[in-house]
């Protein structure tokens, strides 16, 4: 049994008071009740939609199981913001988060401050994850991280619109165009001057990167940067892509725009204003929660691809849980992680929050798919979504997909056309790669 530690004093951490936007839950139970043998930990739980309540409903399980407390930090939605809070921290070296839930493509950028947890579970476990996913979390022979839910992009549409207006399902994202514009201008006319055709994520932030590396990749335009480190993202079909999103800005997709994230996204769609929307998969159980306007008139499907020679793709999203080097209690932290990454705890999450568990058996799960019947229909769009090229990047991830997200939001903004910022971008991630040796 671990000895008493004082619970971490982080809100009064100088390094944390920095960092805006972060607070700390209220813990469950007063800390003078602490048992002696109890020891305190602390979890960064990201808080989109109901993530941080499915989170802690978790953590406070794994309480009542060990008789350990758990101090949960919420951190900032934009995943660069969270990156830049972890390392800050990291770089500080501070023990004040001992489990981190980390994104897709940071294993690369965060390594070096995470243990290795080859010991946490057994390899049948690992095994029953995504392969691909547990590759990812292997940095230098080391299992940096474990699959916590994975993520894709999904295209969301109202099933009452499309019947109404007599339209089909777009296929293709020229489709999807004429589609929106029809539907919008249709629904004006008819008195609801705030619908728009068209939501998706515009912000300059990682998950503009994500919509438009599926923008890319659907026209079979690569993404930015091969497996092998060949930046090639400046191709005349990249530049198409680009061309018609921003041809989206101010016909069917809102201004605004520019400036939404998840959850924007979702507030304009959810309360009735779009035809269709980009988004990820925890987006559904809110979409049809009790007090929803859209209450069972959404349907879910691949994105559309780009053209006839196109293909649907979707990006690769989805958290790990890693433990830090710099954690003063690191076997419980283990212990958390072992418990929360568990296939009983997926489950859980995937019936109450809709995240897409990183276990396959789960996918045929009869609880999961009664909750979530798109992730059996869409189980290909899941397994085959396109990963963005932070393994071949590696620590410079992060700057490769800032460049990128600078340009495009650039292009969409009206400020220099796509073929005259791709060509720009071609150059600076020149410069980033160091002459291709990342
Ligand atoms: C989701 C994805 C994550 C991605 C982020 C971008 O959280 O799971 O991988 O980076 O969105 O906004």
């Amino acid at each position: 049994m671990g000895k008493i530690a004082a619970p971490p004093t982080l809100s009064t951490s100088p390094i944390l008071g920095l960092f805006f936007g972060l607070f700390l839950a209220a813990f469950a139970s007063d800390a003078v009740a602490q048992k002696e043998t109890s020891t305190t930990i602390s979890v960064s739980c990201g808080s989109v939609g109901i993530e941080f309540q499915v989170c802690e409903s978790g953590v406070r399980a794994w309480e009542a199981k060990t008789g350990h407390r758990v101090q949960l930090v919420s951190t900032p939605n934009d995943s660069n913001e969270r990156l830049a809070l972890y390392q800050q921290l990291l770089a500080a070296k501070s023990g004040d988060i001992d489990v981190f839930q980390i994104d897709v493509v940071w294993p690369g950028i965060l390594s070096n401050h995470l243990i290795d947890l080859r010991d946490v579970v057994d390899q049948k476990v690992l095994d029953q994850h995504f392969k691909a996913i547990v590759t990812n979390d292997v940095v230098d022979d080391r299992l940096v991280a474990i699959p916590w839910f994975t993520d894709a992009g999904l295209f969301y549409y109202r099933k009452d619109l499309l019947e109404k207006h007599g339209r089909k399902l777009p296929e293709t994202w020229q489709e999807m165009t004429e589609t929106a514009r029809f539907i919008q201008k249709a629904e004006r006319d008819a008195g609801n001057d705030r619908m728009w055709g068209y939501v998706f994520q515009g912000r300059a932030y990682e998950g503009l990167t994500v919509n438009a590396v599926e923008w890319l990749d659907s026209f079979n335009a690569g993404t930015i940067v091969d497996l092998d480190g060949k930046i090639t993202v400046n191709n005349p079909r990249a530049a198409d892509a680009l061309t018609l999103a921003a041809s989206w800005i101010n016909d069917i997709t809102p201004q605004g725009v520019l400036n939404y994230s998840e959850e924007e996204c979702r507030g304009v769609f959810q309360s009735g204003n779009a035809v269709f929307m980009r988004n990820w998969p925890y987006a559904w159980p809110l979409m049809n929660a009790k007090d929803s306007p859209v209450k069972d008139k959404v349907g879910v499907a691949p994105l559309p691809k780009g053209g006839e020679d196109g293909k649907p793709t979707s990006t690769l999203g989805g958290w790990q849980l890693a433990v830090s080097k710099y954690s003063k209690n690191p076997e419980f932290a283990k212990d958390l992680v072992r418990y929360l990454t568990s296939i009983e705890e997926q489950k859980r999450r995937a019936v109450v929050g809709g995240f897409n568990p990183t276990i396959d058996a789960l996918y045929k799960d009869e609880d999961v798919l009664k909750a979530n019947p798109f992730f059996g229909e869409l189980y290909e769009t899941f397994v085959n979504a396109v990963a963005r090229p932070a393994r071949a990047t590696g620590v410079r991830y992060n700057q490769v997909s800032a460049e990128f997200w600078n340009a495009v939001h650039a292009t969409l903004a009206g400020d220099g056309d796509a073929k005259t910022n791709l060509a720009s971008l071609e150059k600076t991630l020149e410069r980033v790669s160091r002459g291709g040796r990342w």
